[in-house]
């Protein structure tokens, strides 16, 4: 692969199967509909992270292009252009402010990728092989800190102390969200409370930012801009909640990451929680050896997959997701309907019942 990735690359990893043919995943309408209707914005997006991913240093080109060539959803940054929009930004300063600062959202995602991959140990990432699999760990926690400080030349060209401090907040709760996540790894005591603050910070959190961000630079309202924040958090908890229902119930092929990986790393999220809760005295047994020794056999993930079965935890992650994403939508009342509206609800839908 070159250095540069062309955008026409990255149209066509992310939205075919190789064969040529456009390939419609479960779940994906909602997405696929906010993308469609924001398709301009989004490819100014796209050209600001080619552009701005470039480096006289060939390997960060290189692999961040490995990444980014293989698509990925771009909800974070659809959210921020949404956002926008809906609070009424119209490039009125002759700017594109929401697209740069989409961007910028997008940077610091895939910047957590980078280093997710490492922290877990996961082989493949948007259906490929993951960057540390193959330029190595040193190479994606290096290249990840230069998209992060990528992030931040991004907002002071942008030049909004309301913006840098939303998104520089973000990025610190995401930060102290992994570190949190390690310490509650491979511990089953962890309550619910405690995975739950533990998926706002890793994940929601990155998500309120990038609506509110998205609202900030619009003609909002205190109240407006509360509403995307908490609308974007709700939907961070319920995107997270199904990620990790995915993790045990995924078709990988659809996924396009490793189903199993939160297994191997024994951590504790709410199938595992839910499971273990609901469990036998022998399949706590089973759960502690497997989650807090982390002294797993290669039949153990068939096994931990049918005490998930029993108990019914998988449905119990779900359900709960699909309450953050009521909140979601509760959240955008005070907003007049309009199209954007309508498809940021759906937004909400899709992030409780998403496949991949
Ligand atoms: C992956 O995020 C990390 C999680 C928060 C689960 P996405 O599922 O949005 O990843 P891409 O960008 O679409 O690959
Ligand atoms: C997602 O955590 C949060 C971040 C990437 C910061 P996961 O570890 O569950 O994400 P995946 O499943 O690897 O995408
Ligand atoms: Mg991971
Ligand atoms: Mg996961």
């Amino acid at each position: 692969m070159g250095v540069a990735v062309s955008l026409s690359e990255m149209d066509s990893a992310a939205s075919q199967d190789g064969s040529g043919v456009s390939v419609s995943k479960p779940g994906e309408a909602g997405l696929k509909a906010l993308a469609d209707y924001l398709a301009a914005d989004m490819q100014a997006c796209n050209q600001v992270i080619v552009d701005r991913m470039q480096s006289s240093v060939a390997l960060i080109p290189q692999l961040a292009a490995h990444l980014v060539a293989a698509g990925g959803k771009r909800l974070r940054p659809l959210l921020t252009l949404a956002s926008a929009r809906l609070c009424g930004y119209n490039n009125q300063d002759g700017r594109m402010r929401h697209v740069e600062i989409a961007a910028c959202v997008e940077f610091i995602h895939t910047a957590t990728l980078l280093h997710d991959d490492v922290v877990d140990d996961s082989q493949l990432r948007r259906g490929l092989a993951s960057a540390n699999a193959i330029f190595g760990n040193k190479a994606s926690v290096l290249v990840g800190d230069f998209l992060f400080a990528r992030s931040f030349q991004i907002l002071t060209a942008d030049a909004s102390l309301d913006v840098m401090a939303i998104l520089s907040a973000a990025s610190a709760t995401l930060a102290e969200g992994e570190v949190m996540q390690m310490t509650t790894q491979n511990d089953l005591t962890t309550s619910v409370e405690q995975y739950l603050q533990v998926i706002y910070g890793k994940t929601a959190a990155l998500f309120a930012a990038a609506c509110e961000s998205g609202a900030v630079i619009g003609d909002v309202t205190p109240a407006e801009r509360e509403a995307l924040r908490v609308y974007g958090a709700n939907l961070g908890m319920a995107f997270q909640l199904v990620d990790d229902a995915l993790d045990y119930s995924a078709d990988q092929a659809v996924l396009g990451k490793e189903v199993g990986d939160d297994f191997k790393e024994g951590k504790v999220t709410l199938p595992v929680l839910a499971a273990y809760e609901a469990g036998s005295e022998e399949d706590r047994v089973f759960w502690r050896r497997v989650i807090e020794e982390c002294e797993q056999q290669p039949e153990d993930l068939d096994a931990a997959l049918s005490l998930i079965a029993q108990t019914n935890a998988i449905g119990i992650t779900l359900a709960k997701a699909e309450d953050y994403a009521t909140l979601a939508r509760q959240a955008l009342q005070g907003f007049p309907d309009n199209d954007l509206k309508a498809l940021l609800l759906e937004t909400a839908s899709y992030s409780a019942s998403r496949a991949s």
